[in-house]
């Protein structure tokens, strides 16, 4: 009965956080390829299973508050305002996330702006599983792995919307020269534009210490 009700809490907040990915993409009708599907429950262990319970309820919020601010202030200030907004560091929620879960909490990607936020191995296998994945058009799923030291990871995909073209976009079309020159200026070693809408950004790595 237990173990009923943590899958079907699971199933709510997967409903719940591909809602919130495509009201951010405002493409509710069209079916994304590569777009975050739903792990099957049935394939994970019972223990794994509140592992990426709890990593959905770290990311979830985690998206939404970083979409809300980047987009308000965009709206309030343009690029040159909102270039710090992307950044996970800059949010207190992280904090006490982290806390509250006992957690590191990261995004990486292969094309990475801040190279702080270079993958280490196990993250680049990741990313590179994930983009053979989103190159064969399957979905998404998240995953959890054992990592050294009892540690347990937890991976999700992060994926392109409009919203982020204007920074990690192509350069000269969607990037404005002039915004650019603020992003490379604080960024001198960036990688990270020439995406497009729906592209696999990078990804979620979070790092349990049970
Ligand atoms: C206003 C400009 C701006 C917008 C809009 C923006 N980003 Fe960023 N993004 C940045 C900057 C600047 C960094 C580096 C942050 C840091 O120093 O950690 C960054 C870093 C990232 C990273 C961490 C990996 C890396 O490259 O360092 C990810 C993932 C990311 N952005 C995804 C997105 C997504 C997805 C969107 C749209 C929802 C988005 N960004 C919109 C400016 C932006």
């Amino acid at each position: 009965m237990k173990f009923d009700l943590t899958k079907l809490a699971l199933l709510l907040t997967l409903l719940l956080i591909n809602g919130l990915a495509q009201s951010c993409g405002g493409k509710s009708t069209e079916k994304e390829p590569g777009a975050l599907a739903q792990p099957d429950p049935d394939h994970l262990s019972q223990e794994d299973l509140a592992w990426m319970q709890k990593g959905l309820d770290i990311i979830g919020p985690s998206q939404q508050v970083l979409g809300g601010k980047l987009k308000a202030a965009l709206e309030a200030g343009g690029v040159q305002h909102a270039v710090q907004y992307c950044n996970i560091a800059a949010f207190p929620l992280m904090d006490s996330l982290s806390q509250t879960y006992q957690v590191k909490i990261r995004r990486t990607s292969l094309k990475a702006r801040n190279p702080k936020d270079a993958p280490d191995a196990a993250e680049r296998e990741m990313l590179e599983s994930f983009t053979a994945r989103y190159h064969a058009g399957e979905s998404l799923d998240p995953v959890i792995r054992n990592l050294e030291g009892g540690k347990k990871g937890f991976y999700a995909p992060i994926l392109v919307q409009e919203m982020c073209l204007k920074c990690h976009g192509i350069k000269g079309t969607d990037i404005a020269d002039a915004d650019y020159a603020i992003i490379s200026d604080l960024y001198p070693k960036d990688l990270a534009t020439e995406y497009k809408s729906g592209d696999l950004r990078g990804i979620w790595s979070l790092t349990f210490t049970p």
